[in-house]
């Protein structure tokens, strides 16, 4: 069951459109400068995330696992982060804990990519010792844990008792041997969650927002359920979960910002709120479906390449310095950020180095 279901859900996640809701990025504007007093080549694209270096800031998010049928993708997926030079996270490895003749469709990545550095992804309901296994199955620099009651709902075979889920958090992260990220799948992390989960002992929130992949919209497609726009809709837009969860974020902590992000302007804009790095899912998984590896490096290459020029065109040459351009907030971005009390006032001055 579980491993027809990750079939479907590749099958599906391509051939759907993103949203309804809109991944909330519109709403937020850089100011050009006229005086970026910079040379393009001087700008760099490296960065860190939990204390591993990042050639680029673009994560490859938790896609697939689990089955046989899904390790041809898992081995697509290794190649791609090895010729990009891109950390990866596997899709949830639940299913290798329960049938561990399926754990080749993880463990292939570490054979296509011996030195890639790879995330682990498990759901919140797992023990310490599931989760070390998972993270020791792939020799993963750090452990996600996914959280994703509104898709279980939707799915007829779904979890239906979401409680107990954040001491568990607590007790995994006290007990594994990697950082630990909690991540969303696409209805984003609101900062009073996001208050909870710090205090949990995670050291990252992926935000995981609305405004790309809709799982609600997978599921009831592949349920054959009749799903209207109202709940589709449902979930916070990318960009202002971004900064729900930053305002309530120490030093000690850091923010991945994904769910929607399909543009190098979106990116860059991700980074410059204040992302240690983004994360990609469902158009990496296109590009390397329909496309050969080559023509997907390359496509890959040239997105990196926008983000290097809008970066020029901001006048900063590093993605931590983004996070001292200004940037505008307006439109149902500001409404909502400014009823929620969160002060957005140090994103639109020029702000000190983040
Ligand atoms: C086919 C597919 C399978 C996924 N499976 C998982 C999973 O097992 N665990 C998880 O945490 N996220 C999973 N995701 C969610 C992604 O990691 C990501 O959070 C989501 O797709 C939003 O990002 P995107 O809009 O860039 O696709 C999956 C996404 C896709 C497209």
């Amino acid at each position: 069951m579980r491993q027809l279901r990750k079939l479907d859900h590749l099958n599906y996640a391509m051939a759907l459109d993103d949203g309804p809701t809109a991944n909330g990025f519109a709403d937020f504007s850089f100011v050009h400068n006229c005086l970026p007093d910079i040379n393009l080549f001087d700008v760099d694209l490296t960065c860190s995330v939990l204390g591993l270096k990042m050639h680029h800031p673009i994560i490859i998010n938790a896609i697939t696992g689990g089955g046989h049928d899904v390790t041809a993708i898992n081995a697509k997926l290794a190649e791609f982060a090895r010729l990009t030079n891109s950390v990866m996270a596997v899709g949830s490895q639940f299913a290798a804990l329960e049938s561990p003749e399926v754990e080749n469709s993880f463990k292939i990545i570490n054979e296509v990519n011996p030195n890639g550095v790879f995330f682990a992804n498990l759901g919140a309901h797992v023990t310490p010792k599931e989760a070390e296994k998972a993270v020791k199955m792939i020799g993963a620099k750090a452990l996600q844990i996914h959280l994703n009651s509104a898709q279980e709902l939707i799915m007829g075979e779904g979890d239906r008792d979401f409680s107990g889920y954040l001491d568990n958090i607590l007790q995994i992260a006290a007990k594994v041997s990697v950082p630990v990220i909690v991540k969303e799948v696409g209805c984003g992390i609101a900062k009073e969650q996001a208050v909870k989960l710090f205090g949990s002992g995670i050291k990252a929130i992926d935000v995981g927002g609305c405004g790309g992949t809709n799982f609600l919209a997978i599921e009831a497609a592949r349920n054959k359920i009749d799903l209207d726009t109202e709940i589709l809709g449902w979930g916070i837009p990318t960009a202002v979960s971004a900064v729900e969860v930053l305002s309530v974020m120490s030093q000690n902590h850091e923010l991945i910002v994904s769910g929607g992000l399909r543009t190098p302007l979106e990116v860059v804009k991700a980074l410059a709120i204040g992302g240690s790095a983004v994360a990609i899912a469902n158009p990496i998984l296109r590009l390397v479906h329909k496309k050969g590896m080559e023509e997907a490096t390359a496509d890959f290459d040239q997105f990196l390449a926008r983000v290097k020029l809008y970066m020029a065109l901001l006048g900063v040459k590093t993605t931590k310095a983004l996070q001292t351009v200004p940037i505008v907030i307006t439109g149902k971005g500001h409404e909502w950020l400014a009823v929620r009390g969160i002060d957005i006032t140090k994103f639109t001055q020029k702000r000190k180095h983040g």
